[in-house]
């Protein structure tokens, strides 16, 4: 067979010219006003630009692709894992069929959690996997007679994801989609939760929870929060004993607990879940991000046998949900193979010296004009601004500085791969104090 011709590579300028003409990014308008920088390759924890952007062609990710990239890019064991499934099969559907990259990955997965959560949906996104959460948990109220419990409760200051059940627990004033707030269902909202990891539970506020759940526990299914890392919706720590009084709550007056652990799963605060903080289960807990190491898109929506044998017991016995790529095999396998390598490493030194990185090098931010506060847990590190910042020109300084950031809001923060070394962690904190110099 004659070989396929090869699309000529296309110059930076045409390429940006066609991105500006078709292509939606995140959070944009269409066509786009801000110029992406495009990437040619990536490897370890620098992305190659395609050509020099402010003096510099690499940059040291500070992000981790939206956290997501825990063992940086080109990973060997990770290439090695997608290319030996694309041998053999890069999908196959999970109606009537299955196979072993998706079976392990859940045996691996429920061996790993939190205890007793033993089901695992695989779903295609992070807000999907919230979707299913919130079915799951609807569904378990009706079959078991009680239709009328199918509100959420949360905090404000959350982010869950962009799809429409997601949205509406999303923080409904300060958040991104605000905008929905009249359309989306109306879920209670307690406030947020107070601030610091360290802090101990203000007793005022977790009598202002018990009244909310006096109040409507008759129609809550489920209480949904981030544990611990308040990510998107503004890098807020709060104490492991808010997502304790949570659980009890949530026991005390029958509604069901989901842990949105997206963003802090798979070490992101120093353990392994967040929910480990305060030792708690959830009865629903929802993966994503980094569960692929950053490859491919997939999370999980793990449950407990209470939950999916309640839904069982029901009229309609099962859960209507069934995504065309579900399970998808080339995902399940790179996932098992990201998070075995993060299980055979020391991954919790890895974040306790990114930590100590962090808090070394952002401590003199502190002091610069305009900052509020500087605030790291694991390998999360943040300079909150007293004002909204002006991405342009942050973003200009840590390019500028060699490292890619995407600052939001009045926040400037990275989350890098554990695998960055301490040089570059010193590096992405002077870029993030640059950054915060000019925003
Ligand atoms: C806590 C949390 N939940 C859900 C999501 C949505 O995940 P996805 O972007 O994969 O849909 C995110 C994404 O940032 C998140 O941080």
């Amino acid at each position: 067979m004659p070989e396929p011709a090869r699309a000529a590579p296309l110059a930076p300028d045409e390429l940006l010219a066609l991105d500006r003409q078709h292509v939606w990014h995140p959070y944009g308008p269409m066509p786009g006003t801000a110029e992406p920088l495009p990437v040619e390759s990536a490897s370890g924890v620098r992305l190659r630009l395609a050509e020099p952007a402010y003096g510099q062609r690499e940059l040291v990710d500070g992000m981790s692709s939206w956290w997501s990239a825990i063992h940086g890019y080109n990973h060997p064991v990770l290439n090695a894992a997608a290319t030996e499934q694309l041998g053999r099969m890069s999908h196959v559907m999970f109606g009537g069929l299955t196979h072993e990259p998706a079976v392990r990955l859940a045996k691996l997965l429920a061996d790993l959690a939190p205890g007793g959560l033993e089901h695992v949906f695989l779903a295609d996104s992070g807000s999907v996997s919230v979707e299913v959460a919130v079915k799951m948990c609807l569904q378990y109220w009706r079959s078991a007679g009680r239709p009328e419990k199918r509100r959420m409760l949360t905090w404000r200051g959350g982010y869950h994801g962009d799809t429409w059940h997601p949205m509406s627990v999303c923080d409904p004033d300060g958040g991104m989609h605000q905008l929905w707030s009249g359309a989306l269902p109306r879920q209670v909202f307690a406030e947020p939760p107070p601030p610091g990891f360290e802090a101990e539970p203000d007793a005022g506020y977790l009598a202002s929870l018990r009244a909310l759940f006096e109040r409507h526990a008759g129609e809550l299914a489920a209480a949904i929060v981030e544990p611990v890392v308040q990510g998107a919706g503004g890098m807020r720590f709060h104490s492991p004993g808010y997502v304790r009084a949570l659980r009890e709550l949530c026991d005390e007056y029958g509604v069901l607990l989901v842990l949105d652990e997206i963003a802090t799963g798979f070490g992101r605060t120093g353990a392994l879940f967040a929910a480990e903080h305060a030792g708690v289960t959830p009865d629903v807990l929802c993966l994503g991000k980094a569960l692929t190491g950053g490859y491919l898109t997939l999370a999980a929506t793990l449950c407990t046998p209470r939950v999916a044998q309640g839904i069982a017991r029901g009229e309609v016995p099962v859960l209507a949900h069934g995504p065309t790529f579900m399970g998808n095999p080339l995902a399940t396998a790179v996932a098992y193979a990201s998070v075995e390598l993060l299980c055979a490493q020391d991954w919790a030194g890895a974040v306790r010296r990114i930590e100590r990185g962090l808090r070394n090098g952002l401590a003199p931010a502190a002091g610069l004009p305009g900052v509020r506060e500087v605030r790291t847990l694991g390998a999360i590190g943040v300079v909150q601004l007293d004002h909204e910042v002006d991405v342009a020109a942050a973003t200009r300084a840590a390019v500028r500085a060699g490292v890619w950031l995407r600052p939001f809001r009045d926040m400037i923060y990275t989350m890098p791969p554990y695998v960055t070394g301490e040089a570059d962690v010193a590096r992405i904190t002077a870029a993030m104090r640059a950054a915060a110099e000019v925003a």
